[in-house]
């Protein structure tokens, strides 16, 4: 239960740690809180290697062999990420698939199309987001990522945004949505509207994965609600100043 307890704990303060990087007014923290977060914490050590990475390639470089969770044990590649480093927009998937464990490439499979089919349509290109996921490595069989993998992996997340900095991002399915947002809410109740992170904009919307297991009227149900999601998120990135980053 103390074990429980201790990891609930640093998963909020991870997360809290990327509130106030993004921005936010810190919290008071207590003594007893800090002595259970430092206590005997393995974690602490890798936590404080990755928060120290200042760039996404030294980033990529400390995860390449990451073993701090066991879906390590059954992966071709770690999925780290693409796109431009300095992008105002980020997309954040769940975890990836069979293509993506095989070429570690984000989102190149049937999701990956229809992403990019996504991101056109509001005619933001593939080349000037940087698109990744919440996990890193495949899970088998494509299952949602446990808990446990979550809090493991996530951190890399936190620390990616941290890097890129980016203004907006567009978490796609209930896992992104809910871990950038630390929230347990369901996604029909997170879409649809915009929520603030620090300095950060995030819109949650359905991943893709998701609007492809429909077919006839309940996929062309779904695709509107991701339509108006997608018009949200492209009016906030029209109205974000362009030259505070290259393209
Ligand atoms: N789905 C995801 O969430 N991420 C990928 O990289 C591929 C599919």
């Amino acid at each position: 239960m103390e074990h429980k307890i201790a990891a609930f704990l640093r998963d909020l303060n991870t997360w809290l740690e990327f509130q106030v990087e993004m921005g936010a007014p810190g919290v008071p923290e207590g003594p007893g809180i800090r002595a259970l977060l430092n206590r005997d914490d393995p974690d602490r050590a890798w936590l404080d290697m990755i928060g120290r990475t200042p760039d996404l390639v030294s980033l990529s470089d400390a995860v390449r062999g990451c073993t701090r969770c066991p879906l390590h044990a059954g992966r071709n590649k770690v999925v780290f990420g693409q796109g431009d480093p300095k992008a105002r927009l980020m997309v954040v998937g769940e975890a990836p698939g069979r293509l993506e464990d095989l070429k570690g490439l984000p989102f190149i499979g049937r999701s990956g199309d229809l992403l990019t089919k996504m991101l056109q349509a509001i005619q933001i290109s593939r080349r000037e987001v940087f698109i990744t996921s919440v996990i890193k490595c495949r899970p088998p069989q494509n299952r949602t990522p446990s808990s446990a993998e979550i809090s493991a992996c996530s951190p890399v997340l936190f620390q990616q945004i941290k890097i890129i900095a980016p203004r907006l991002i567009l978490a796609l399915g209930q896992v992104a949505a809910q871990v950038i947002l630390n929230s347990r809410a369901r996604l029909r109740d997170l879409r649809g509207k915009i929520h603030d992170v620090g300095n950060l904009k995030v819109i949650a919307t359905y991943h893709p994965a998701f609007l492809l297991r429909f077919r006839g009227a309940a996929q062309k149900a779904y695709k509107r609600e991701a339509w108006k999601d997608l018009q949200i998120l492209k009016r906030l990135y029209d109205e974000e100043p362009h030259d505070t980053h290259a393209e």
